[in-house]
């Protein structure tokens, strides 16, 4: 390892720190078992210190022998690790199981933490709110920092939230209502400040799509996003085409955030390659920005330390393990993350729901009788093959879509569970369940298309406008 002087330090990642730190504390122990010169022992001793100075300015943390900065090593997604063969990242999820992706060893690999039953009854006591059904269910799942966002709460400091959504297609799917429910429920009981990024930068880059038509998809998806009801006062909403060229706040963070990734490091958490274009490869930095305040000045009054709080399925962490190891060498703090589950595709929950596979979705502009048809058709079902074995051996809730979307859309507890009682025992036969998910989701997506088609461009334009919300900083 190269020797490293007092002032070096600054360009080193956490986990090169944690190197040095380690590699100066043993040739600290090696020169004391010499009995080297005390002179020369000394200055061994200072610089040690000022590496775990420096280690600690980085990662916000103090250096502990033997645990190294977890957000910055490389994790392997992919399949033929260890641990099973999950693939997560943010454009592909796949699974070999029936069952889904387990989320338990998802997140010992991410190295998140678990939303445990104490969090959960923390978030009732300080709100006085019954816990959304996405938490009870443990469709919210993972979290990181979510105690700290809990304790400036209860110190009555402020913090805000923040979400998003990659325009890849004219119209969303009913997976993609899944963080933006969630998000409407947590403004609502926090009564905070949330913005929401339109990534139609990224899309543009990933996708055959025009500049125009990503940003058309942007338009489009940000008044489903409005229909879900949020409260124009407390909400801005941007696309990085458009908020780029008016924010120079924004910009800056985003070039703070370039400066402390390397290519090395966006190829171990991204997977990129050196054919990818130089567009994707700094992308994760515009997705990084919005996590710190003063990327929206005219909301936070130029304050930089406001926290944030990001809802998101567990599919985008790897952005915010990025952007969590990058916060404290550029003065901000890190932001704290609600991870769910991924809504199921149709075809079974080997993958999510996504809008590039028309197939295994079921969009916000279906009709009543194409989502009784995709159902019908395509939703991998758990019952047994004839109507007699069902009968006597009962259905796999475990592996049933049509199950798992109830489970997701139906509020009702006592309901769900008379409806899994029933399947399990073969009481309920597959076309009975299928009909009880039509009949949810068909004016679930009706008062949607409803609520969407009251939304004006006027509307969007004012969501849009960069402004001071209710709140003030
Ligand atoms: P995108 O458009 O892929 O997804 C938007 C949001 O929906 C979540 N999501 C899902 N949740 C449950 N089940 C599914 N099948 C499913 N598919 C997608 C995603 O996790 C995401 O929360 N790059 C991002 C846009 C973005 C963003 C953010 C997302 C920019 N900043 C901050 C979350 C937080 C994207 O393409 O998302």
């Amino acid at each position: 390892m190269a020797n490293v002087q007092i002032g070096d330090f600054c360009s080193l990642n956490p986990l090169e720190l944690f190197q040095q730190v380690t590699a100066q504390g043993e040739k600290v122990r090696s020169l004391k078992a010499e009995k080297a010169a005390k002179d020369e022992i000394d200055a061994a001793v200072q610089l040690l210190l000022s590496l775990k100075l420096s280690y600690k300015t980085a990662t916000g943390e103090d250096y502990k022998a033997g645990s190294p900065p977890t957000e910055f090593a490389p994790i392997s997604n992919g399949p033929g690790d260890a641990e099973g063969d999950d693939f997560v990242d943010p454009w592909t999820v796949q699974t070999s199981n029936a069952k889904g992706v387990d989320y338990d060893k998802l997140i010992d690999r991410f190295g998140s933490s678990k939303i445990d039953k104490d969090l959960i009854n923390r978030i009732e006591r300080i709100t006085g709110h019954k816990p959304h059904h996405f938490l009870r269910r443990g469709i919210f799942f993972s979290h990181r920092d979510m105690n700290q966002i809990l304790d400036t709460y209860e110190n009555k400091k402020p913090f805000y939230l923040y979400t998003g959504r990659g325009p890849s297609s004219e119209a969303m799917h009913v997976g993609h209502l899944i963080p933006f429910i969630f998000t409407k429920w947590l403004q609502d009981v926090f009564n905070v400040p949330l913005v929401v990024q339109l990534t139609d930068d990224e899309k543009y880059l990933w996708k055959d799509l025009t500049i125009e038509k990503a940003y058309q998809y942007a338009i489009e998806n940000i008044k489903d996003i409005i229909a879900c009801g949020f409260d124009v006062n407390k909400t801005f909403i941007f696309s990085d085409l458009h908020y780029l060229g008016l924010s120079p706040g924004f910009y800056k963070n985003i070039v703070k955030v370039q400066k402390h990734v390397t290519f090395n490091q966006v190829k171990g958490i991204f997977g990129f390659t050196d054919s990818d274009c130089i567009g994707k490869i700094s992308f994760p930095a515009i997705q990084a920005a919005p996590s710190f305040s003063s990327s929206f000045p005219h909301i936070f009054n130029n304050r930089e330390d406001i926290q944030c709080l990001i809802p998101c399925a567990i599919d985008q962490d790897p952005y915010f393990r990025m952007t969590r190891d990058v916060a404290p060498r550029i003065g901000y703090p890190k932001p704290a993350l609600l991870h769910s589950v991924f809504f199921p595709a149709l075809q079974g929950a080997q993958t999510k729901m996504s809008a590039s596979d028309p197939n295994s979705s079921i969009f916000l502009t279906d009709t009543p009788k194409q989502i009784k048809t995709k159902i019908n058709k395509h939703a991998f079902s758990g019952g047994k093959d004839t109507i007699e074995e069902h009968r006597k051996y009962g259905g796999n809730c475990e592996v049933d879509v049509s199950y798992m979307y109830l489970s997701f859309f139906l509020e009702d507890d006592d309901k769900l569970e008379q409806i899994k009682q029933a399947y399990t025992s073969g009481a309920l036969l597959t076309g009975e369940l299928k009909k009880m998910l039509i009949e949810t989701l068909q004016p679930l997506v009706a008062t949607h298309q409803q609520r969407r088609k009251q939304i004006t461009d006027e509307m969007v334009k004012e969501f849009m406008t960069p402004r001071k919300l209710a709140f003030d900083f």
